[in-house]
């Protein structure tokens, strides 16, 4: 009897244990909650590079000006027309719900008033004020989450050993590498304690690895301040959340959670000889993109470096504002579609998956087709204007299981200028035919 009390109670332990193992882990995905919910987050480079109107931080280091002539940016820094409250008024009118500003970017100019050393814009330029805290203030009273990006990598410290393309400082110097360790760590303790960011958007690790970085105890510190703070990828793999950056992935990723930074044009920072800015349409189109595959689209604006916001970047944020305001049912607390095999379209499930969301852009010539799907629609209807279209199930073969072709009608007079949402009630989850 004992023997068997005895393998009872190591099955049970087993059991729990592969129970423990299997099960997501709740407190994570709780905290991950808001950034899956968001779909829509604005980036923000803002240094000094935007005073010469160059490249972030790699002018220098790719030799396009020497270190001494990129630096004397930090004159023109001045921050006189920086309003953070129009920033996050106007990143709350596009529909975002978190925006990201770089702290510090490769070139180890601090946007707060660093007591570690190193370069900033209070003491180093007539800007003369922290312009981290005030915009984290805005963003709050907005209800925004607040995001804080933050260079490993600082080419401006004499510790820190490469400095620019194919010179470095030194190669092997465990003294000075520690020296850096502790002000780069140091830093991130002031972050930590004066902002506490809802998240830290690192970058440039690849210049070290984890062990060198000390990735895993950077990590804990960060998370021991701020057990709900999220972290992106770039921690050396120690992150909760991949980072694709320029390219709307072509295939929904495996990571659970991602995020595709885009510019606005082709610089993050603000270069005023960049014309090639994407239309509002196309970064929509994109945005649909990243909702359809179950990821975030964060899209950088650069300030200028008096802190107001070209009109340009302005006008993109305001048309998102227009669609995001339009169709916010269909856009946060959404989750990825059904995969393109089923439609032409992308297509988003609400979050109980009783509604799928079909994005139309342009106005289709005649209706749209959905294949696969085995639910009957309870009613389909245009997002945003409340009208109630037709549906039709075509080439149903009696005698097969396989779902005849369901068909929308999406009238021309009902089509949003930029894309069209139909919604399609569903009589229960969603069934898919495979
Ligand atoms: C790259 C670049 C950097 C930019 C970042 C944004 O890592 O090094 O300049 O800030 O992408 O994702």
């Amino acid at each position: 009897m004992k023997k068997i009390i005895t393998l009872v109670l190591i099955g049970f332990c087993f059991l729990n244990k592969l129970q423990a193992q299997t099960k997501p882990d709740s407190a994570f995905e709780n905290k991950m909650k808001w950034f899956a919910d968001a779909k829509l987050g604005i980036f923000i480079h803002w240094g000094i590079y935007a005073v010469d109107g160059v490249s972030e931080s790699w002018s220098f280091y790719n030799g396009y000006m020497n270190h001494d002539d990129y630096m004397k940016q930090l004159n023109g820094f001045t921050a006189k027309n920086y309003n953070p409250q129009q920033w996050a008024d106007l990143i709350k009118e596009s529909g975002a719900k978190y925006a990201v500003l770089t702290a510090k970017h490769h070139d180890g100019v601090a946007l707060w008033n660093s007591k570690m050393g190193g370069i900033n814009v209070v003491k180093n330029a007539p800007a003369k004020k922290d312009v981290v805290q005030p915009f984290i203030d805005a963003l709050r009273k907005n209800g925004l989450k607040a995001g804080l990006y933050f260079s490993l990598i600082d080419w401006s410290y004499n510790d820190y050993d490469c400095f620019v393309k194919n010179e470095k400082r030194y190669t092997s110097d465990s003294i000075r590498w520690s020296k850096f360790l502790n002000y780069y760590q140091g830093q991130l303790k002031e972050i930590s304690s004066q902002f506490n960011p809802d998240l830290y958007w690192f970058d440039g690790d690849w210049e070290h690895n984890a062990t060198e970085w000390q990735a895993e105890k950077v990590r804990a510190m960060l998370l021991e301040k701020n057990p709900n703070t999220i972290i992106n990828s770039r921690l050396a793999g120690h992150g909760d959340y991949a980072t694709p950056e320029q390219g709307v992935p072509v295939f929904k990723p495996k990571d659970k959670y991602w995020e595709l930074c885009l510019t606005i044009n082709d610089s993050w920072g603000y270069q005023p000889h960049d014309h090639a800015y994407k239309s509002s349409g196309m970064i929509l189109n994109i945005l649909v993109d990243c909702i359809s595959k179950g990821g975030n689209l964060l899209l950088d604006i650069g300030p200028k470096p008096d802190g107001t916001i070209d009109e340009k970047q302005v006008k993109v944020l305001k048309d998102l504002g227009r669609w995001t305001k339009k169709h916010s049912e269909a856009i946060y607390g959404t989750q990825a579609g059904v995969p393109l095999e089923y439609t032409n379209y992308p297509t988003a499930l609400s979050a109980d998956s009783t509604t799928l969301f079909v994005y139309v852009n342009g106005i289709p010539d005649g209706n749209i087709y959905i294949k696969g799907l085995q639910n009957k629609i309870q009613r389909a209807r245009i997002v945003g204007n409340g009208a109630i279209v037709e549906t039709n199930v075509l080439g149903k073969a009696y005698w097969s299981e396989i779902p005849g072709i369901l068909s929308v009608e999406v009238p021309a007079d009902l089509c949003d200028e930029e894309i069209t949402v139909v919604a399609l009630l569903l009589d229960g989850k969603i069934r898919l035919y495979k």
